[in-house]
C-alpha cells in the first residue's frame, strides 16, 4: 500500500493509474476504522481497479472542540487494517493542504434543507463540513466512484445531492450498516460506551425493527415514531429523534410512501448514537 500526505504526489500517482485506463474509488474516513469501513473498503474493491483511502479528522464538521480534541486516532492500527484489506493508496492530507487560507476563511459547500434537519439541527454546521471536506477530497482524488456508509444515512443522501447538484462526475454508492453480533451498529462512538451501557446499546436496533414491523402492519408514522420514542426512554436512552421518512430524499413519510427508512438519534449517559433501517413498506410482486 503506497501512502502520500501530499496532492502533488497523489496527483501522479493517480495519473499513472488514469493512463493506464484504470478505474478509481475513493473511500473517505476519519480514521479509528472498524467493520464498518472495512465494509466499505471490500465494496470499494468491487467497484474499482484501484482503491483510495482517505483519513482525515475534519475539524470543519465539529460543533463541539471537546468532541474533535476526544475523536480517537488510531493510524497505525487502521494503515494495518487497510494494507491487509488490498487498499492501493492512503492519502493522509493535513488541515493546511485542506484548507489553504484557513478553516474560518474556507470556501464552503452547503446542502440547504438535507443540511439543517435531524443530524443538522442537531449539530450546527455538521453537515457543511461533510459537504466542503467531501467536495475537496473529491477535487484532489477525482475519483470515479466513491463508497458511503448507510449508518449515516443522511450524509449518504446528501453527498448523492451535492454530486448532482454540483454535476461531479462521481456516482456514489452506499453499503448497508454493518451490525456486531448482537445487532449495535459499528461505530467508532461505541468505545466510548460503559459496560452497563454497551449491554443496553443494542436495544436501539430492537426498537427499530419493531418500528420497522409496526409501519409494515401500516401503522401510521407518527404512531410508530411516537411507540418507539417511548420504548427507548423506557429503557434508559435520552431520545433526540426517532423518525420515519422517505428514502429517496429525508421527506417526512406520509401513509402511501412505499421506501421508507426511520432513523434515529439517542443518547446512553454521554455517548451519543444514531442508527437507522430501512424498509419497503409494500414490496410490488415481480
Ligand atoms: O463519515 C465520515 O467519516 C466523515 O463524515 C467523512 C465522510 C469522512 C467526511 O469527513
Amino acid at each position: 500500500m503506497r501512502e502520500t500526505q501530499r496532492d502533488f504526489e497523489l496527483r501522479t500517482i493517480i495519473r499513472g493509474w488514469r493512463s493506464q485506463g484504470e478505474r478509481i474509488v475513493l473511500v473517505p474516513t476519519m480514521g479509528n476504522l472498524h467493520q464498518g469501513h472495512l465494509a466499505l473498503v471490500d465494496e470499494a474493491k468491487r467497484r474499482a481497479d484501484r482503491v483510495v483511502v482517505s483519513i482525515y479528522v475534519n475539524p470543519l464538521q465539529f460543533d463541539r472542540q471537546d468532541d474533535l480534541a476526544n475523536y480517537p486516532r488510531t493510524l497505525d492500527a487502521d494503515r494495518r487494517a487497510l494494507e491487509s484489506r488490498g487498499v492501493h493508496l492512503l492519502f493522509l492530507p493535513n488541515t493546511e493542504l485542506l484548507y489553504p487560507f484557513g478553516l474560518e476563511q474556507s470556501t464552503r459547500v452547503e446542502v440547504p434543507e438535507l443540511g439543517e434537519m435531524l443530524e443538522g439541527a442537531a449539530r450546527p454546521g455538521h453537515f457543511m463540513g461533510v459537504a466542503t471536506v467531501v467536495s475537496k477530497l473529491f477535487n484532489l482524488v477525482q475519483p470515479d466512484d466513491a463508497v458511503f456508509g448507510e449508518k449515516d444515512y443522511q450524509q449518504l443522501i446528501l453527498i448523492q445531492r451535492l454530486v448532482a447538484d454540483l454535476h461531479l462526475p462521481v456516482r456514489i454508492h452506499g453499503v448497508p450498516v454493518v451490525r456486531e453480533a448482537d445487532g449495535l451498529a459499528c461505530s467508532s462512538r461505541n468505545s466510548r460506551l460503559g459496560v452497563a451501557e454497551r449491554a443496553r446499546a443494542p436495544v436501539l436496533y430492537k426498537v427499530l425493527l419493531k418500528a420497522a414491523r409496526l409501519l409494515e402492519e401500516t401503522a401510521p408514522p407518527a404512531a410508530v415514531e411516537a411507540a418507539a420514542s417511548e420504548r427507548l426512554e423506557r429503557q434508559g436512552f435520552r431520545v433526540e429523534y426517532v423518525t420515519v421518512r422517505r428514502a429517496a430524499d429525508l421527506a417526512a413519510a406520509d401513509e402511501q410512501d412505499e421506501d421508507l427508512v426511520i432513523l434515529a438519534a439517542a443518547w446512553l449517559g454521554a455517548v451519543r448514537l444514531i442508527d437507522c433501517l430501512r424498509l419497503q413498506r409494500f414490496p410490488k410482486s415481480i
